[in-house]
């Protein structure tokens, strides 16, 4: 059983990962109907939550069935950091998770996320700071390093379960490489070998089908399994991993009644969550996704991203329903 402080998160846990504009309340719900077993919120700016900001405050918000689920901050900050977990902290979420990975300009170049990847000693007092403002277990999310020369996540690990943090996902990249390339888990591997490492390891990086997960999860020795933009459209991808590590088979690939009725509930907790202009404009994003592989889709995706109302959404999914009713006997491979 994997565990953080005293959330049981199963055998071998699937989480879905933190994803700015997109691990909002609706995509988790479909998430956690897909199997998710651990979900994060959105990162969330410390100085904005301290700042009151609307968009910073709309991101703690958190749902009982989502449960367990983690608060992500992130700050270059510690004096921040610190009333920002404590502001995160009466929202009651079941963890605080601190995030060192991002890469992008806007964060890491000032001071944040990734950027602690150059200053581990801040790293570690900044997390020890947090650990202590907070009741709740702290978690933290991380890449290998900054760049190739300086990949120092097996050290970092090592110094952050010292302090008190109660699990690490890490993703197999340097803040170098963003998103390009491929990821590389063997530093993820080598933290497990650590004999000194309790705490729960999750691999994060490219899990993008059920045959690859039972590969890395065998090959790299982790606790569990985060995965990103797999989801994105396509939720089923817990279920289907479950299913592969249960059985050794892949399962059906949802119908296409599945994938709009999926696509309805998401749509539908989208606008009464953000309203309807927003709901049904960060919408269209997820059409794509959702209807992957369907033949001849594309005018019916085009209408999707140009409707903007509600109605006129529901009625194009009813028609795609209809129209690719025969198509459910297929088992369209996603
Ligand atoms: C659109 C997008 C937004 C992201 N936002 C966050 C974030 O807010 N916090 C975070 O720790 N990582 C964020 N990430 C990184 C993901 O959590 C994850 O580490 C990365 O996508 C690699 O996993 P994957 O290959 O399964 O997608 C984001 C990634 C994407 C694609």
């Amino acid at each position: 059983m994997v565990k953080i402080g005293n959330i049981e998160l199963g055998e071998f846990p699937l989480l879905l990962a933190p994803m700015e504009d997109v691990s909002d309340p609706p995509f988790r719900a479909v998430c956690k109907e897909g199997g998710a077993d651990l979900m994060y919120t959105e990162f969330i700016s410390s100085e904005g939550l301290i700042r009151d900001a609307v968009k910073s405050r709309q991101k703690l918000d958190i749902f009982e069935y989502e449960r367990p689920i983690g608060i992500q901050l992130f700050g270059g900050e510690i004096s921040s950091m610190v009333e920002s977990a404590k502001i995160a902290t009466q929202v009651n979420p079941d963890l605080i998770d601190i995030n060192y990975g991002c890469p992008v300009k806007a964060v890491a170049c000032r001071g944040a996320g990734a950027a602690l990847l150059q200053d581990i000693p801040k790293m570690v007092k900044m997390t020890e700071a947090i650990v202590k403002a907070t009741r709740l277990p702290v978690t933290v999310k991380t890449r290998l390093g900054w760049d190739e020369k300086t990949k120092n996540v097996v050290e970092a690990a090592e110094r952050l379960q010292d302090i008190g943090i109660q699990a690490l996902t890490v993703h197999g990249r340097t803040r170098v490489q963003m998103y390009k390339g491929s990821a590389d888990w063997s530093l993820i591997g080598r933290i497990k070998e650590n004999p000194r490492m309790r705490i729960p390891v999750f691999g994060n990086g490219d899990i993008d089908s059920p045959e690859k997960a039972l590969e890395y999860r065998n090959t790299y020795g982790v606790d569990g399994i985060m995965v990103g933009r797999a989801a994105i459209g396509y939720p089923w991808i817990f279920g289907d991993i479950k299913e592969y590590f249960s059985s050794g088979t892949r399962r059906e690939p949802p119908t296409i009644s599945e994938r709009v009725r999926v696509a309805r509930k998401h749509l539908e907790f989208s606008v009464r969550w953000k309203g309807d202009r927003t709901g049904i404009f960060e919408m269209r994003r997820h059409y794509t996704n959702y209807f992957r592989a369907i033949p001849d889709f594309k005018p019916f995706r085009t209408r999707l991203v140009e409707a903007d109302n509600l109605a006129d959404v529901e009625a194009i999914l009813e028609e795609v329903l209809e129209t690719y009713r025969e198509y459910d006997a297929l088992k369209l491979t996603a």
